[in-house]
């Protein structure tokens, strides 16, 4: 089997004297969309933040490709190809689009920028903001001001930010929360749009979209992993329905 694109080993984080994430060893493979699901509470959340560098482990190891991530700060983790978006919108509400695109694309090049010109670097950044708009389907809201956008556009704008760091690995902490039904569904499009180049780790509590987009899909309950597999594995899984899934035909369909 190939070399996962990102793997957990034994990954702890303890907050006082509760462990949110306990013992967690997980293979992400490339290209895939991979599924963390799990009750409130589970430490999906706080999986998310140890990836993405806001949080440091108390234990365990992290590797991206040749990289250990285990000792890296967010911005050095970004910098490598992990982008995240997150659970509460977090966009600049008075800014546009195309602005807030515009700040993605910077933290990404601000180191590589000081061997541009300013003109070129101005430029590359705006064709990065831009390139970001056009993916997460908000182009003709470039000039909009964010806050006078809907939720939903508002969590497209904030994965659109994520995108304009060119990530290769995007790691998503429900981008459905709280959307309507017409809202999901452009925002499921859009996952499998973006799943087509780029591998996803994405935590969402909507069972029809996760099985919808997911090809592998690890189950957490309490801090712990309690399964991994593809949907059928899980859906088949008692230990999962026992915990999780609850045995009601709404999650079969
Ligand atoms: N910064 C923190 N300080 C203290 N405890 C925390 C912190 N962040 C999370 N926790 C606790 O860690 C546990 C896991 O939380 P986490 O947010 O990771 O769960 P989750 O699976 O994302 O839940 P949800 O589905 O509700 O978003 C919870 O008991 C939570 O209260
Ligand atoms: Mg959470």
């Amino acid at each position: 089997m190939s070399q996962p694109l990102l793997s957990t080993h034994a990954l702890n984080k303890s907050f006082g004297g509760l462990v949110a994430v306990d013992d967690v060893s997980i293979d992400f493979e490339a290209a895939k969309v991979h599924a963390i699901i799990g009750p409130n509470g589970a430490g999906k959340t706080t999986l998310i933040n140890l990836l993405s560098g806001d949080l440091p482990p108390t234990g365990g190891a992290i590797t991206f490709k040749e990289h250990d991530l285990t000792p890296k700060k967010a911005y050095a983790i970004s910098q490598l190809g992990i982008g995240r978006s997150y659970q509460k919108t977090n966009i600049f509400a008075d800014f546009t689009c195309l602005q807030n695109c515009w700040l993605g694309a910077q933290s990404r090049m601000r180191t590589s920028m000081r061997f541009f010109r300013p003109a070129k670097a101005y430029n590359e950044v705006r064709a990065r903001a831009e390139r970001a708009l056009e993916l997460c389907g908000l182009t003709e809201r470039m000039d909009t001001v964010a806050s006078a956008m809907s939720y939903g556009e508002q969590r497209q704008l904030e994965i659109g930010m994520m995108l304009a760091t060119e990530p290769e690995l995007l790691l998503l902490d429900e981008p459905l929360a709280g959307m309507g039904t017409d809202e999901s569904r452009q925002v499921v499009a859009l996952i499998k749009r973006l799943a087509k180049d780029h591998t996803v780790v994405l935590i969402e509590h909507d069972m029809d979209a996760v099985f919808a987009v997911a090809d592998v899909l690890t189950v957490m309950v309490n801090g712990r992993v309690l399964a991994t597999g593809n949907p059928e594995e899980i859906r088949a899984n008692s230990q999962v329905q026992d915990a999780y899934l609850g045995t009601g035909e709404e999650e079969a369909t």
